[in-house]
């Protein structure tokens, strides 16, 4: 403890004078002046320094190891971090699977199910969601006449022929990938907003 106090005392009377300055920049750190702030005394999950001594000039810790030190001596290569088993699938949060389907295969989409349950909430999201994203192009009540879809044109109206019969599947996609003149939104919308979004154009929009 003495030697760390009197490092502190050296580097905050240095750094009063004007002596050192924080400056950091390319494979410089720059200076730490109370290195027990940064170096986390749990395993940190993205690094990993196997040297037991790296640091023990500064160490205080109870282990007797250098401060620097970070690694998980019963794991394979003393990762911090396992890996998952081979072919692991990440699932979501709502334990979904992810979408696979690529643009082209619109076909297959008509075969995918909603997962999501309808319930009051889930329209209630969806009208929203729908107005938040949809309703500038296709219009509140999906007749194709938002008011950037008069500027663009040639919105497809929702309530309307052919597209009263599209499957969850087929608008889900065409939600995720787009298509023809309309933008893909997957990477803005969460899938199960999208499919939020598909009950409410089903149950709602094309219900009225
Ligand atoms: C920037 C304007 C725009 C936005 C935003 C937009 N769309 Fe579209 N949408 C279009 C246009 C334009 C078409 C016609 C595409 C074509 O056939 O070229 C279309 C077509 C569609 C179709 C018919 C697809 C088919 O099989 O022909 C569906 C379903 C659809 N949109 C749903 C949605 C939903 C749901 C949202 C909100 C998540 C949305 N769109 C957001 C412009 C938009």
């Amino acid at each position: 403890m003495k030697i760390i106090k009197s490092i502190y005392l050296v580097a905050l009377s240095a750094a009063s004078l004007g002596v050192v300055s924080c400056g950091a920049s390319g494979d410089d750190q720059g200076l730490e002046y109370a290195p027990q702030m940064y170096h986390s005394v749990a395993y940190e999950p993205l690094t990993q320094i196997q040297n037991e001594e790296a640091g023990s000039w500064l160490s205080n810790r109870e282990d007797g190891k250098g401060e620097f030190f970070n690694s998980n001596v019963h794991n394979p290569h003393n990762m911090n971090m396992r890996e998952p088993v081979a072919n692991t699938v990440a699932r979501n949060q709502y334990d979904m699977l992810p979408y696979r389907l690529k643009v082209a295969d619109l076909e297959g989409a008509n075969a995918v199910e909603n997962p999501v349950e309808l319930t009051d909430q889930v329209l209630a999201d969806g009208k929203r969601l729908f107005t938040q994203y949809c309703s500038p192009c296709h219009g509140d009540g999906g007749q194709g006449d938002g008011k950037v879809g008069e500027v663009i044109g040639g919105v497809a109206n929702l309530t309307g022929g052919a597209y009263i019969n599209l499957t969850e599947g087929h608008i889900f996609h065409v939600i995720t990938h787009g298509k023809g003149r309309m933008g893909a939104h997957g990477s803005q919308i969460s899938p199960e907003r999208r499919w939020k979004i598909v009950h409410y154009v089903k149950q709602e929009i094309q219900k009225q």
